[in-house]
């Protein structure tokens, strides 16, 4: 197979699927992995099942198991782990989090939302050599934001668009994505792009074509794309987009990321369901 520049990861908190998508294609780059991926872990449902709820240390153990059993089966993209932070988490409360994550395997990143704390734990992070994933990316001023929040940082900081929750509210997700590579190229390349929210062969097939960093893909459509042979986009390929497009914006990267407007509803709808996919793991309270 032609192995696409776009670096793939398997979006999944489940180590059998990183396993399966490399038989099937012969390498994985990385995985991203969120707190509701990570309740549907197969261990963590069968201990839910059979009555255990767990404490948030033992969450915390169990995810750096997970973590720990994919760190050795990917390459160079990494491992994503997401902090835990609901609308009150602080920046300070985060990058704690983030810090302790961080040593858990030797190819992390860590995510954090794009929120006005999570662009600050980035902040602090990125001074501590700590590698980055800016999760919950739906504007062009968020990926702005990351921009100039994670300037200085000696590694690569990720960006995750969510190309299929916009697609899911009537907008052309893949615009996100290729306007943010678009506004980029005028930058010093310290943020990559990480397509995330990937539902069809379509979107992988696009981000190959607009040769996005990383792409992270559901086991389900990299086992798609490899029943076809992995297509690679040619010459003619053109994307057939459902939703209404997004417009570009003219931003300045050289500005101050408190002076973005990173507000989205499908950033902070996004906390809420990581949120509550998280606590519906935990013990409840006596
Ligand atoms: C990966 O980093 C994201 O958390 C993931 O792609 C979200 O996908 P979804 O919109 O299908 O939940």
């Amino acid at each position: 197979m032609t192995r696409p520049k776009t670096k793939i990861l398997v979006d999944s908190g489940d180590p059998q699927e990183t396993l399966r998508a490399k038989e099937l294609l012969g390498f994985v780059d990385g995985q991203t992995t969120n707190p509701s991926l990570i309740a549907k872990n197969p261990h963590i449902k069968e201990l839910i099942a059979s009555g255990h709820e767990l404490s948030s240390r033992e969450e915390m153990d169990e995810y750096k198991k997970i973590v720990q059993t994919i760190s050795p089966l990917v390459g160079e993209a990494g491992v994503s782990i997401e902090v835990f932070s609901d609308e009150k988490t602080s920046a300070q409360e985060m990058f704690s989090q983030g810090e302790e994550m961080y040593t858990w395997i030797p190819n992390a990143y860590i995510k954090y939302p794009c929120t006005a704390e999570g662009l600050r734990a980035a902040q602090m992070s990125v001074k501590q050599a700590i590698r980055v994933n800016m999760t919950l990316c739906f504007s062009q001023q968020q990926a702005a934001a990351v921009y100039a929040a994670t300037k200085g940082t000696k590694q690569p900081a990720y960006v995750s668009p969510f190309v299929g929750r916009l697609d899911d509210i009537g907008q052309n997700g893949m615009d996100l994505v290729k306007n943010i590579k678009r506004m980029f190229s005028k930058g010093d390349g310290h943020v990559l792009v990480l397509a995330a929210s990937i539902r069809s062969l379509e979107h992988l097939l696009y981000c190959f074509a607009l040769q996005t960093e990383l792409a992270t893909v559901p086991a389900k459509i990299l086992e798609l794309w490899a029943s076809k042979n992995t297509p690679m986009p040619d010459e003619q390929f053109q994307y057939r987009a459902s939703g209404k497009p997004i417009p570009y914006e003219e931003l300045d990267l050289e500005k101050a990321w408190e002076s973005f407007d990173i507000q989205h509803e499908l950033t902070r709808k996004g906390i809420e369901k990581f949120a509550a996919d998280y606590r519906a793991t935990l013990a409840r309270p006596a």
